[in-house]
């Protein structure tokens, strides 16, 4: 197969331009002749559809390529591609539905639109004959979907651990490592842009289980229920534990978990979680993002890179742009999911199996870790090793903090078990609680 002998053109209509929509704008034009030389297409960017024409931008942009209509990049014959990035559910579910029924190829970095209406998007894909390519929407800069798609084609993904939320990790690693607030953390990583317009969508876990959705679907052939992952945000994070989880070996990260047992079974979740610090995720700090793959056959892969950011993401949207010139010079593949029978179920998260980590603030007088070891063993909660940190003789307090790390158990015997523990009365304060992954393969 050759590249045309010239460039063939092809105009798209970009929805959105903000952060990203302008950073593939400018690194379209930047790396003009590389992409062109490599794919043999010539993209160029037909029209725009802004919220406000004379908002003032960074780059320059002709005012006739703008329109505050998204519908006039639908209804121009030209323009064979959309980019959607004006992010949201509803008017971003119009624009793509619109796209396809008109025939146009869609680009798309909207994982929550993805999460929650995937199904219906790609059989609508199916059902008009063209694509939808999403390589932003997880994971920014880091070509994980293609990974997904062809790189690892032939293996059945045993698992997936990712931290992908660049705004937690990035909290996270600031409360780690320079014992910031929570709130100070935050501010910060808002102050650098990481975060979603509505940043509740990102320190609630919600973004991170959108791709998590995404790439769980992906790699077991169905469209993942969003009411059937499992999902917390970082706001249960407290220095506290930090300090716990050090003494322990361990720091705490937001970290999605996609794994198929023996049946066949996927369960999806995305919570801050004990991580070795001896693992190689343990050192993934900031903004980066880091998705580790296990394969059947490759074993295990690990990808790294900037998950937010303009020129990262838009380098993903560009990704997508080359594919959809490639299927318009070449003809198509697929229509960017392709459903298989192998897998289908997702399993109840109470039945997910894990190690815990599990913080106490009890009376400091006896019998206590005995009331606590007697609820635990009452449901076969093992407990592996417990701290009871000595009294501070200069502030001698009534209360002490108990750390326990169990063994492995299921969530819905843990949470039943963390009930009863919160209801002794030796009990001082709510339990705080988190996974442990050992992230042995
Ligand atoms: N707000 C997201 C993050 C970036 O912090 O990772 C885009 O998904």
């Amino acid at each position: 197969m050759s590249l045309p002998s010239s460039p063939r053109v092809v105009q798209i209509g970009l929805a959105g331009l903000g952060n990203v929509g302008a950073g593939v704008y400018k690194n379209l034009d930047r790396n003009r002749a590389l992409i062109t030389q490599r794919t043999g297409a010539d993209i160029q960017v037909k029209k725009i559809a802004v919220r406000d024409i004379s908002r003032p931008r960074d780059i320059d942009v002709p005012a006739e390529r703008l329109t505050t209509d998204w519908r006039d990049l639908i209804a121009d014959p030209d323009i064979q591609v959309i980019v959607e990035l004006i992010g949201g559910t509803t008017q971003a579910h119009e624009l793509v539905c619109a796209a396809l029924r008109a025939k146009k190829i869609v680009v798309t970095g909207n994982k929550a639109l993805l999460a929650e209406r995937g199904q219906e998007l790609f059989a609508l894909a199916e059902e008009c004959g063209v694509p939808i390519y999403f390589e932003a929407a997880v994971a920014g800069g880091i070509p994980i979907i293609q990974v997904l798609q062809e790189g690892l084609v032939s293996n059945h993904i045993v698992s997936i651990h990712g931290i992908i939320n660049g705004t937690c990790n990035y909290i996270l690693t600031r409360m780690s490592q320079a014992g910031l607030s929570y709130q100070d953390a935050l501010q910060e990583a808002q102050d650098k842009g990481f975060a979603e317009a509505d940043p509740t969508l990102d320190i609630s876990g919600w973004d991170a289980a959108h791709k998590a959705i995404i790439l769980a679907s992906l790699s077991y052939g169905f469209w993942i229920p969003q009411n059937l992952v499992h999902v917390e945000g970082v706001q249960k994070v407290t220095l506290t534990d930090f300090a716990f989880a050090k003494r322990l070996g361990y720091t705490i990260k937001l970290l999605s978990v996609i794994r198929a047992d023996a049946d066949g079974q996927v369960e999806v979740r995305t919570q801050p979680t004990l991580v070795p610090l001896s693992h190689v995720l343990a050192s993934v700090s900031g903004s980066f993002n880091a998705v580790l793959v296990n394969g059947d056959t490759v074993g295990e892969t690990l990808f790294y890179g900037r998950g937010a950011g303009q020129d990262p993401t838009s380098s993903s949207v560009i990704s997508d742009l080359c594919e959809a010139a490639a299927v318009l010079i070449y003809g198509p593949r697929h229509s960017g999911f392709v459903p298989h029978g192998l897998y289908g179920k997702s399993k109840p998260i109470e039945d997910t199996v894990s190690r815990y980590y599990l913080r106490l603030t009890v009376d400091d007088r006896p019998g206590v870790v005995a009331q606590v070891a007697q609820v635990l063993g009452a449901r076969t909660i093992g407990i592996s090793s417990m701290i009871q940190p000595e009294d501070d003789l200069e502030a001698p307090s009534a209360t002490t903090s108990l750390v326990l790390m169990l063994h492995d158990a299921p969530l819905g015997a843990v949470l039943q078990a963390i009930q009863e523990i919160a209801a002794l009365p030796c009990i001082k304060e709510p339990p705080a609680w988190m996974r442990v992954e050992t992230l042995l393969s």
